[in-house]
């Protein structure tokens, strides 16, 4: 099979296409024939080799030379580990792995996949994984969003910000997007109903308050954060610019602040899918790239300027 490998961190030139075996299913995972895969924010982490991603695959280089990376599944079920009692060869899924989705085929734990809902397309499957789950953490386990709840996305246009704008909408929340003045269309386009521009406006010395802040961006610290919030109001933390930045969320003993941290469970597969089926959480794809062409959207997403969700296509048609 064709996959995407990377030899040296950050090393555009070490990025390789090549023929690899088919993996075999341990007895909980499954193998699955990607059609689609995404790029996030975290692709970029792994490619470039921040200090957790190196701690587990290798400090000076990934001391696998075969080291794939993608994390977002869309494609159907070939090979069935002898544990699973979920999946069945033929069926149509969706979820995530850590690295090794950037290939013709891969091996998946069985409980980190889900049935793909037939009206779902297999290209938005693969957009959500990642990116979907993650708001959806933020959004109903941390801030338990509901109807009518006034809610204010930092970082609005990126692949977690508008699933967060998308997945606050579909539970019927009012939305105000941070974002830049240039991605305003898009996030009014998926459901936005208030707009902040930051390079112009500062949400954080504005007066209004929120139920629920879901801070992608990061760049905010919980001294700025708190005295947005209503009394009974949630913060989930995504997103970090610096080291700085994630000890102070970590130290600030806040029960109003938590961080998300994002599992593909069966039961947040399972809410994803009935989101998605409903139709209300269609993510605007803003590029596509072949498996061949992926290095150009690793370089895409190291700028951290995307918008929407940049896709990756695997199955050669
Ligand atoms: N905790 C977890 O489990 C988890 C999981 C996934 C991702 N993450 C993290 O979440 C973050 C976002 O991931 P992603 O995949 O959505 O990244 P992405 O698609 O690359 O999003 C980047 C977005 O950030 C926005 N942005 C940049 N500077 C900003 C600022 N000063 N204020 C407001 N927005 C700003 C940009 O919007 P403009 O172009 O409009 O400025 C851009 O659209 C990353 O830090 C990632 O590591 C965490």
């Amino acid at each position: 099979m064709k996959a995407f490998i990377f030899k040296k961190y950050g090393d555009f030139d070490s990025i390789e296409i090549i023929d690899k075996e088919i993996p075999s299913p341990k007895p909980n995972e499954v193998i699955v024939k990607q059609k689609f895969s995404s790029l996030n924010a975290m692709e970029w982490h792994l490619f470039r080799g921040v200090t957790m991603v190196k701690l587990k695959l290798g400090w000076s280089k990934p001391k696998d030379k075969y080291q794939t990376i993608g994390a977002d599944i869309s494609g159907v079920v070939t090979q069935v580990g002898d544990k699973v009692s979920n999946l069945k060869i033929g069926d149509e899924v969706f979820g995530e792995d850590f690295t090794g989705a950037y290939a013709e085929y891969v091996a998946a734990d069985a409980k980190a996949l889900y049935h793909k809902p037939k009206e779902v397309s297999f290209e938005q499957a693969a957009a959500s994984p990642v990116a979907g789950l993650t708001a959806l953490t933020g959004i109903r386990e941390i801030c338990q969003i509901k109807k009518g709840d006034k809610v204010l996305i930092n970082g609005a246009s990126g692949g977690v910000g508008s699933y967060a704008v998308l997945i606050a909408k579909y539970y019927g929340a009012e939305v105000t997007a941070v974002c830049s003045q240039k991605n305003f269309e898009h996030v009014k386009e998926i459901g936005a109903d208030q707009l902040i521009d930051y390079n112009t406006e500062d949400f954080c010395t504005q007066s209004k308050k929120y139920d629920a802040i879901i801070e992608v961006a990061g760049n905010r610290t919980p001294k700025e954060i708190k005295p947005l919030l209503n009394e009974g109001g949630k913060c989930a933390v995504i997103g970090f610019t610096s080291a700085k930045h994630i000890l102070k969320y970590m130290f600030s003993f806040s029960r109003k602040i938590k961080m998300v941290n994002q599992i593909a469970s069966q039961d947040n597969l399972k809410e994803l899918a009935t989101i998605l089926a409903s139709g209300k959480a269609e993510m605007p794809i803003t590029a596509r790239y072949k498996l061949a062409d992926i290095k150009d959207g690793i370089k895409a997403l190291s700028s951290r300027r995307t918008v929407g969700k940049m896709i990756v296509e695997i199955e050669n048609k």
